[in-house]
């Protein structure tokens, strides 16, 4: 392919979001909505990508990260405006392909942007305009033709009522040839009914210069779809989650209904992995194959190995290993390390931790910075106390180690490997390997108490006559 460069314009303020935040930065399935766009020019093989921005530059610049040249529009005076600010960065390129792209269509796809790539490469054409036919193309620019031929586009407020009906719109995305762009840049002119420099003026030049344009009708109009509202946000929402969705399906795992399945951008899973209803998988998640996730479950910036079932719970920033089993209502907090074949079990909540091969922590315990062998047994309602208030401190278990029910373990402390601990201690002292410690009130039997308690009620009763 022939050198090329992007632009996404993306200085706009987005007035109909309602938000304080720029509307390229609101998020579709856990990503920025420019984010989706750079992904997919990147994946069409462009990786000169130019932003221009204007409304909270700095915010977006931080967001985006490295990897683009950035353009400044400070004012928003129209689609062609916002391009000729990305000018100087375009000097640099001679010749070959620049794609244009809104920063507000996220559904677009590598596909679509590599076939208009091909496509003016294969027509030679000056540009080839993306479009779609929309049952209803109010509020888009109207592609007008005659013989076949593009002759312009024209906007919902400039169209007469010859240009209204059209159906085939304008997407706002195009893949011009970089020196024509170059030379009609700076001839556009705000003479339209918004007082704007718009974009769609460069394809009327060309053709009045009697250039080749072309126009790439989308089979999928959904795919062009703008976001000006949170309405929009939603459907488009709606449409990506659909679509990443069927991409897990296609490459091997089951959802039980991908309509209640909430999978993010980016997150991976394993082949074979079977995801049942009400799952979230969040940020840089990613699940082995051969997995079991919910019903209901929340996996945020969490990686899980293979074989591992987990059930109506919330992990975020864990790593979990082999084969182990979590839930029902298990919380693993960021810092959470399990090893292969842990159990964690109902309202256990686990926090900055080690937890070693085959350990087992099945019912209401409290983990925290802790380091725990392997096949240790934590009994039920077992707490490390790791704070003193002011401070946290760390509890080492070593391999083997039994903690009986409802201990608690004062920390810093550390339990030798293979130790025992009764039911209901409060270990506040270190425990050598292999010891028993018993840290309780010692039990005390009084023998006869009901008899005596009868024998009692009934001399208080003679005292009363
Ligand atoms: C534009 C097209 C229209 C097309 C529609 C597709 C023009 C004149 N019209 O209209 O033909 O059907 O997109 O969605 O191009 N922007 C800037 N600076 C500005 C103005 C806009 O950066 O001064 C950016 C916006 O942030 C946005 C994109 O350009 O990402 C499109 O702008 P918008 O105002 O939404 O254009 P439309 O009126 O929708
Ligand atoms: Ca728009």
């Amino acid at each position: 392919m022939t050198s090329s460069v992007a632009v996404v314009l993306a200085a706009g303020l987005g007035t109909r979001m309602k938000s304080t935040l720029p509307k390229v930065l609101h998020q579709v399935a856990g990503w920025p909505m420019l984010k989706h766009i750079s992904s997919a020019i990147r994946g069409a093989g462009v990786e000169n990508i130019i932003l221009v921005l204007g409304h909270q530059s700095e915010l977006v610049e931080e967001t985006m990260g490295d990897g683009y040249c950035v353009a400044y529009q400070k004012e928003q005076l129209g689609t062609g405006h916002a391009l000729l600010q990305a000018l100087p960065f375009l000097e640099e390129f001679q010749a070959g392909q620049c794609l244009v792209v809104c920063g507000d269509t996220p559904l677009l796809t590598a596909e679509t942007l590599k076939a208009l790539r091909e496509k003016q490469q294969n027509c030679n054409a000056e540009a080839i305009i993306l479009t779609a036919e929309m049952a209803d193309p109010t509020g888009y620019g109207r592609i007008v033709k005659k013989d076949g031929q593009v002759l312009r586009i024209v906007e919902e407020k400039d169209a007469g009522p010859e240009e209204k009906p059209i159906k085939e719109i304008n997407t706002g995305t195009y893949c011009f040839k970089i020196e024509g762009l170059k030379r009609l840049l700076p001839k556009l002119s705000p003479t339209n009914a918004q007082g704007e420099y718009y974009l769609t003026d460069i394809i009327s030049l060309l053709a009045q210069e009697g250039k080749c344009v072309e126009t790439h009708l989308l089979a999928d109009p959904n795919e062009a779809m703008g976001i000006n509202n949170r309405v929009q946000l939603a459907e488009a929402e709606k449409l990506m989650r659909r679509r990443i969705n069927e991409q897990h399906m296609l490459a091997g795992v089951t959802m039980i209904d991908p309509e209640n399945t909430y999978i993010e951008a980016g997150v991976e899973i394993g082949q074979d992995t079977i995801i049942y209803p009400g799952v979230h998988l969040v940020g840089k998640t990613k699940i082995g194959s051969a997995c079991e996730i919910g019903p209901d479950c929340r996996i945020v910036d969490s990686a899980v190995a293979k074989g591992t079932l987990i059930k109506y719970s919330y992990l975020s920033e864990a790593e979990v290993g082999e084969h182990c089993t979590i839930g029902p209502y298990s919380y693993l907090r960021p810092g959470t390390v399990l090893a292969n074949k842990v159990k964690v079990g109902d309202f256990s909540e686990i926090k900055n931790s080690f937890i070693g091969e085959g350990s087992k922590i099945p019912h209401l315990s409290y983990i925290g910075d802790s380091s725990i062998g392997k096949g240790v047994n934590i009994g039920a309602g077992t707490i490390t106390c790791n704070y003193d208030g002011v401070k946290k401190f760390p509890t080492y278990i070593g391999d083997g180690t039994f903690v009986g029910s409802n201990s608690n373990l004062v920390a810093p402390l550390t339990v030798g490997a293979g130790a025992y601990i009764g039911a209901g201690s409060t270990v506040t002292k270190d425990i050598p390997a292999g010891a028993l410690a018993v840290a309780r009130g010692r039990q005390r039997n009084i023998d006869n108490w009901r008899e005596r308690l009868t024998l009692k009620a009934g001399q208080d009763k003679q005292g009363e006559d």
